[in-house]
């Protein structure tokens, strides 16, 4: 299972790079806005720090608007992804992409349904939100299992399960359970999957006896 990391906080992104675990990273127009930096500057930084797919957000919303922003955004680097919204005008940029060797994920994916299209598409990597779906008392969990189950079931299917909109732990451990090829996880809940109290009461105590070993 690839873990990204899903920020455009060039510290957080250099900070989870030296963990080790960093496979890719996502973006999206709210995380590049919280950063107060010009898109193309953070992109090109995080292009610097990062060898594996970075996920760049379009902001057009029909065929011929899309198509030109992946066109520049996939020409910054080799290891950026498109990243275009789940409604049928992105999913036409989508097969265009698919034909031209632009690599795409197709974010806001909240139904089976909307997955099934984006592999008929070529999408490279799905983005179901679990998150936003929890938020309003639906299983986002559960999407995850009925992607899973529908991409196995067709060899022709290559697009990635991408698990967007983490909020938690038991996200990352569940997407694992169902057998999703991506978490996109946020720097906080990074931070949190090492940890356990039993681990850190263990060291205190061991820590504590070799005090005691005669030095
Ligand atoms: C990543 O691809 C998504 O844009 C992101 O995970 C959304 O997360 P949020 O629901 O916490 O905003």
């Amino acid at each position: 299972m690839k873990f990204f990391i899903d920020t455009a906080d060039v510290a957080e992104i250099r900070e989870a790079q030296t963990m080790g675990l960093l496979d890719g990273v996502t973006t999206n127009p709210s995380l590049v806005a919280r950063t107060g930096r010009k898109f193309r500057e953070v992109l090109d930084e995080i292009c610097e720090i990062v060898d594996g797919p970075i996920s760049a957000e379009v902001v057009g919303t029909d065929f011929e608007t899309i198509k030109k922003e992946a066109r520049v955004l996939s020409k910054i680097h080799k290891n950026i992804v498109v990243k275009i919204p789940l409604i049928p005008e992105g999913l036409k940029a989508v097969a265009w992409c698919a034909d031209n060797g632009i690599a795409t994920n197709v974010t806001l994916c909240f139904s089976p349904l909307q997955a099934l299209l984006a592999a008929k598409a070529g999408a490279d990597y799905i983005s179901p939100f679990i998150g936003r779906l929890d938020d309003i008392s639906h299983d986002g969990m559960e999407l995850v299992r009925q992607i899973v189950e529908i991409y196995d079931q067709y060899d022709e299917f290559d697009t990635e399960v991408l698990v967007a909109s983490v909020r938690h732990p038991m996200h990352v451990l569940e997407a694992a359970r169902v057998g999703a090829d991506v978490a996109t996880i946020p720097f906080s809940v990074l931070g949190k999957l090492a940890h356990h109290p039993l681990t850190d009461i263990g060291l205190a105590k061991f820590l504590a006896d070799w005090e005691k070993v005669p030095q």
